[in-house]
This record gives structure tokens, sequence and C-alpha cells, in this order.
């Protein structure tokens, strides 16, 4: 079995100084193999430090659809390809519902990431209200298809699962909600895709993820890792959910 992937995304927290600090301690928590399995998502300020390494993959959280331009305070993607990024986040929820991010531009900055040959992690899911109403596939199959209309089948893709109301709250997804949205983006990628482009885009659940549920959700199916917010701000829970993870399989 391959291992989890462990990306963090660590909103607008971490300086710079901060952040050569964590890279440090990571560097010498993990072995070189098992690093490859990390990802880090810094604010934008500390892409320098990330830039000066190469050990550990790293990506923006946002990217604009544009790469230059009369857009104030908006990210570059190619100045992410210039600075060594391999990823950017889209559409991730607090984008989605703070920013007022549609599905119609979270679409334009997929397409123009893969101008700059950067790997996209497609962030989906529903809100509470809409998972109370019974929408929760219609809504993360809206949010997936309007990304799968503009891009070439077997593009290189990442997609994240984040039901909102999981996300910063404490309230993860059971084991078996979670496993159920990850079947069914899958499928939908089978569906556009065929089976081998399918299987190859990796699908990592997001949501109060923490070392002690990531052993039970990462033994679900079709769940490949997990985007981790608060608990990727500290080495040790950072790597307490990798090891978790990893413990299902021996
Ligand atoms: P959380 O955030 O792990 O703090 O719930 C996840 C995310 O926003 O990606």
């Amino acid at each position: 079995m391959k291992n989890k992937i462990c990306a963090g995304n660590w909103k607008l927290n971490k300086s710079p100084k901060e952040s050569a600090e964590f890279l440090s301690e990571l560097m010498e928590a993990v072995s070189v193999e098992d690093l490859k399995s990390f990802i880090v998502f810094p604010p934008a300020s500390n892409w320098f430090v990330f830039s000066a390494q190469e050990k550990i993959k790293w990506g923006a959280q946002n990217t604009y659809c544009e790469s230059s331009g009369a857009f104030t305070g908006e990210n570059s993607p190619q100045t992410l390809k210039e600075m060594k990024g391999q990823f950017s986040l889209v559409g991730h929820s607090e984008r989605r519902h703070i920013f007022l991010e549609s599905d119609d531009l979270i679409a334009k900055k997929v397409k123009s990431l893969q101008v700059y040959g950067i790997i996209p992690m497609l962030c989906v899911g529903e809100t509470l209200s809409e998972r109370e109403a019974g929408q929760t596939e219609n809504v993360i199959k809206r949010q997936l298809e309007s990304v799968l209309n503009v891009i070439p089948k077997g593009s290189a893709l990442y997609l994240a699962y984040e039901p909102v109301w999981a996300i910063g709250t404490g309230k993860v997804a059971s084991p078996e909600q979670a496993r159920q949205a990850h079947e069914f983006l899958r499928n939908i990628l089978r569906d556009a895709w065929g089976e081998g482009p399918a299987q190859a885009v990796p699908i990592l659940y997001g949501g109060s993820v923490k070392p002690d549920n990531a052993k039970e959700l990462g033994m679900q199916n079709d769940i490949d890792g997990f985007l981790i917010g608060g608990a990727s701000l500290t080495v040790d829970n950072f790597t307490g959910i990798f090891k978790a993870s990893q413990s299902q399989q021996s």
C-alpha cells in the first residue's frame, strides 16, 4: 500500500522565521523517504523560505487566474512556478465562502495553473445546511465537474474532500461519511476519464484531522491522504497524523 499524503494548509499562520524553524524540525523528525509524502501550503509571504530548499514539496494556498496585470493583492502562478512551488490549493472553502469565489473563477484558476505545470489541489465540500438538505452529492459533483469540464482528460490533479462543517470545528466526518464522499468523487472521475486516470488522482480528506482520528479515516477506501489545517502547525501533530495513518498498513 502507498503511504498516505499529508498536506498542511497553514492558512494565515507562521512568519518566515517560524516557517524556517518548522522546516528544519520536520526534516529532522522524518526520514528522507517519508518526507516525500508531505506537502506544505504556507502563506505567500513565506514562499521564499520554501523556495530555498528541495526536500519538502510545497504550494500556494491561492493563485489568481491571470499571471500579471492590475489585480491588487493577488498571487501569480508564474511567480509560484519560478519559485519552484509544485502545487496550489484551489477552491478552499474559505476562498469560496469568505472571498466568494465562484465555480467559474475556480475553473479559470485551475486552467491557469496548468499553463505553468503546477498541480491544482481542488477542494470540494458541502456546508452543514447542504448536508442536512441531502444535497452533499449534488454540491460536490457540481464543484468537481465545473473543473473537469474545462481541463483535458487525465490532467495532473489532486482532490480534497473537505466538508465545510468539519473545517476548524473539531467535528470530523465519520469514516463512513468520508468514504462515501470519496467513492462518489472517484466514480465521477472514472465516468469522465476512465479507470486508470481516475485512480491516478489522489483524493485527500480534510476537516479536523488529528493524530487520533487519522488511522481510521486512512483505512477507508479511496482516502489517499489528508489536507490538514490546525494540526499541521506543529511538527508533532503533523508527523503524528502521518505515523497514525501508516500504522494501519502494518
Ligand atoms: P482543519 O482545516 O484541519 O483545521 O479543520 C482543514 C482545512 O481547512 O484545510
